[in-house]
């Protein structure tokens, strides 16, 4: 059975009572549960994690390197700032594991400086601006990626 990591990045434990005009009302508990049923009925394995701190990111990111086969992550306000993250995710694109980076925002549709992403220029693709489906879209590009990988 594949695998795929989910990665949620810092605030995202507060979605649901978080600046709900951009981000919408389901909580990450919610969003959480979709995530399972994609893989669910996709039967495919899921683990999600979410931190709040850069070095956790960094350190689940390697252990990960050589137990899943693909990794979506929305790395929150870490996206724009965290070169760590970045050369924590050029690992696992080095060892040719599909990194889709999602966002529930369109994150060009808003402030500059979240216009620069640090981690989009070593992840396989960019999801950006399809709420919560913005995850299960990444999860789809994930097995898109790997089914190209088998034939
Ligand atoms: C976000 C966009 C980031 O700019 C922001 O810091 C977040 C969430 C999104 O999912 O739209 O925390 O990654």
């Amino acid at each position: 059975m594949k695998k795929i990591l989910v990665l949620h990045g810092p605030n995202l434990n507060l979605l649901g009572e978080r600046e709900n005009k951009i981000y919408g009302n389901l909580t990450l508990e919610e969003i959480n549960a979709r995530i399972k049923k994609f893989a669910q009925q996709n039967e495919i394995e899921v683990e999600i994690y979410q931190s709040n701190h850069e070095g956790d990111l960094v350190t689940k990111i390697q252990e990960a390197r050589r137990k899943i086969d693909g990794l979506v992550i929305n790395p929150a306000a870490y996206t724009h700032t965290s070169v760590a993250i970045r050369d924590a995710l050029a690992v696992l694109g080095e060892l040719g594991i599909p990194i889709i980076e999602v966002h529930l925002s369109n994150i060009y549709r808003r402030e500059e400086f979240r216009h620069q992403s640090l981690t989009a220029a070593v992840a396989t693709g960019v999801i950006s601006g399809f709420g919560p489906t913005s995850y299960l879209l990444g999860m789809q590009a994930v097995l898109e990626k790997l089914s190209e990988k088998n034939n």
